[in-house]
């Protein structure tokens, strides 16, 4: 019988886009489904462009191994860098493989991966644009690069101390403090950094050694593309910026 848990995530859809967002409101609770199906649905989208059995897929960034878990269930030969001990060892054990990296530095020669992967890494890098040049350099000419990331201007730009960031940072951290009575997990300019959807995409579009295969909110169920297209509106209106990136031959 079909497993419906493990049913294709169809994007876009309401129903995908749903199920997503039901999960995220788990994330404390329930980090293994709320991760478990992110990483089936961020397969699922690479699948999009290309079979991911067979491909050599190294995920930057990768915390406690979810997504690199999945492009393995695909047959992927797929290897996690992870610079943050705690990250990779938040489930208990570690990832099979993985390797303790610095994205800005990538222990791996020119061009071995098919496939590039990192998901909401960007904002929590200092130096976003050196960061996706190293992800570049280790991908084939032909290969995939696929990054996300929460812009600053997101509903979820503060992550947890959102949405009150709006307010700024200084004011969203020391109401997170006062109503929890722990510090907040990000700091602006420490582990957060004010990334925004226009500059980032001028930037890819102005690079000569990547194409743009696709600029559109990771999540959304409609106007995914469409949104991004709006100065303005679309580092409100986003709230996930998704590139797949072509390395160029
Ligand atoms: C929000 S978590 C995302 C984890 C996972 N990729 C996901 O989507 O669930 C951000 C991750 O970026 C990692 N990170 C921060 N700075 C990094 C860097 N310079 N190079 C590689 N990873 C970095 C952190 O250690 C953390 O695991």
């Amino acid at each position: 019988m079909r497993n419906l848990a493990q049913a294709p995530l169809k994007d876009p859809s309401i129903a995908r886009s749903v199920a997503l967002f039901r999960a995220f409101l788990r994330e404390q609770t329930d980090p293994e489904h709320c991760y478990g199906l992110l990483a089936r649905d961020a397969a699922e989208q690479l699948e999009r462009y290309l079979t991911l059995h067979d491909r050599v897929v190294v995920d930057i960034g990768g915390g406690s191994g979810h997504f690199t878990e999945e492009f393995r269930r695909r047959g992927a030969h797929s290897y996690l860098f992870e610079p943050d001990a705690a990250e990779l060892a938040a489930r208990g054990q570690l990832p099979e493989g993985a390797v303790v990296a610095d994205g800005y530095l990538l222990p791996l020669a020119d061009g071995v991966a098919d496939v590039c992967f990192s998901s909401n890494v960007l904002e929590h890098v200092a130096d976003p644009q050196t960061f996706l040049s190293e992800m570049v350099r280790v991908t084939r000419p032909g290969g995939l690069i696929y990054v996300s990331f929460t812009n600053w201007l997101s509903p979820w730009g503060g992550h947890e101390t959102a949405p009150w960031h709006y307010l700024g940072a200084d004011r969203a951290r020391a109401r997170y403090r006062r109503r929890t009575g722990r510090d907040a997990k990000h700091t602006l300019g420490e582990n957060l950094f004010p990334i925004h959807i226009g500059p980032t995409l001028r930037h890819v579009r102005g690079r000569d050694d990547v194409s743009v295969v696709a600029a559109r909110s990771r999540y959304w169920p409609f106007l995914a593309h469409a949104v991004t297209r709006v100065p303005g509106l679309r580092e409100i209106a986003t709230w996930n910026l998704l590139l797949i990136l072509r390395r160029s031959p």
